[in-house]
């Protein structure tokens, strides 16, 4: 089992959301990927932690959140649960794990529950999925919905552009919204949502809704760790705001080392272990009459 830190506050449940949203205070989501991120998130103090299937590119090195299997989700999920006491932990299912039939469904959730200690799980889009999430929910195992901008689809969606300019188009973000929402999801992330569209259909809701790049009237927000923090050097999506450059920091931080290793300046005598007195003599005298 995982030796999980000991909690450094009352853990984030499902009711707390529940109560952030009715007392209109934000909900606070970041994704995390590995143990330190885990750990850098909870002591930062956000409610929630999702270990979105963007570590497909994020920390995997794919070009779409496509290819990440099911596998390599749960062993990253499983760090991040070693990491995290406090805020809540969702795992992404990735694509292909839990579209073909509610079985599926179920079996692929349950595994990120059993495998990766989850607390609660996410899908994509409504449609089909409506039903999956239903079935999951049945099977006791709480959902965080996600419509607008569905990475895991993006190609029918016609490239990874907003969703909802349109009046038509916002209606049907609002159908998928609320029949996830009817199919018993706790929450909701909007992703990539114009502002007016996402005001207009919130007011229909009443689980939590999650926004990234779905303007500021969602209840909460949820960012990419690596995108927030300018880690890696990939497309960035406008709604990314940038409230560090750890990237160019762990880039300086090799290239001093490199630069020290080749000028011989580390490692100093610091950073080096001492015999015990008078071994060293003895292990020469040793080795030189060894003949070895
Ligand atoms: O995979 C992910 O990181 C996500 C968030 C952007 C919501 O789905």
């Amino acid at each position: 089992m995982s030796a999980r830190p000991p909690a450094s506050g009352p853990s984030v449940t499902f009711a707390t959301l529940a109560h952030k949203k009715a007392a209109g205070e934000p909900i606070v989501m970041v994704t995390a990927y590995d143990h330190p991120g885990a750990r850098a998130a909870e002591a930062a103090g956000v409610d929630a932690v999702l270990v979105g299937d963007s570590a497909a590119m994020t920390v995997l090195g794919y070009d779409s959140t496509v290819p990440v299997t099911v596998d390599e989700m749960l062993m990253l999920t499983a760090a991040v649960r070693r990491g995290v006491t406090v805020p809540l932990l969702v795992g992404d299912l990735p694509y292909g794990s839990y579209e073909a039939s509610d079985e599926q469904a179920v079996r692929t959730a349950q595994r990120f529950v059993k495998e990766a200690g989850c607390d609660a799980v996410k899908v994509e889009r409504g449609g089909t999925t409506v039903a999956r999430a239903r079935a999951i929910v049945a099977a006791g195992i709480p959902v965080m919905g996600h419509v607008g901008l569905t990475p895991q689809t993006a190609g029918a969606l016609g490239g990874y552009r907003s969703q909802g300019r349109t009046a038509e188009a916002a209606r049907r973000v609002r159908d998928d919204a609320l029949a996830l929402q009817q199919a018993g999801c706790f929450a909701l992330v909007f992703e990539a949502i114009p502002d007016e569209a996402t005001r207009a259909i919130m007011p229909a809701l009443s689980v939590p809704v999650i926004g990234i790049g779905a303007g500021p009237a969602t209840d909460g927000q949820v960012l990419v760790f690596h995108d927030l923090l300018g880690i890696g050097d990939g497309h960035r999506a406008r709604f990314v705001k940038r409230y560090a450059e750890v990237g160019a920091a762990m880039t300086a931080g090799i290239a001093a080392y490199a630069d020290e290793v080749r000028r011989r300046a580390y490692p100093a005598p610091e950073h080096g272990y001492a015999m015990t007195a008078g071994e060293a003599d003895r292990l020469r005298g040793m080795l030189a009459g060894s003949g070895d």
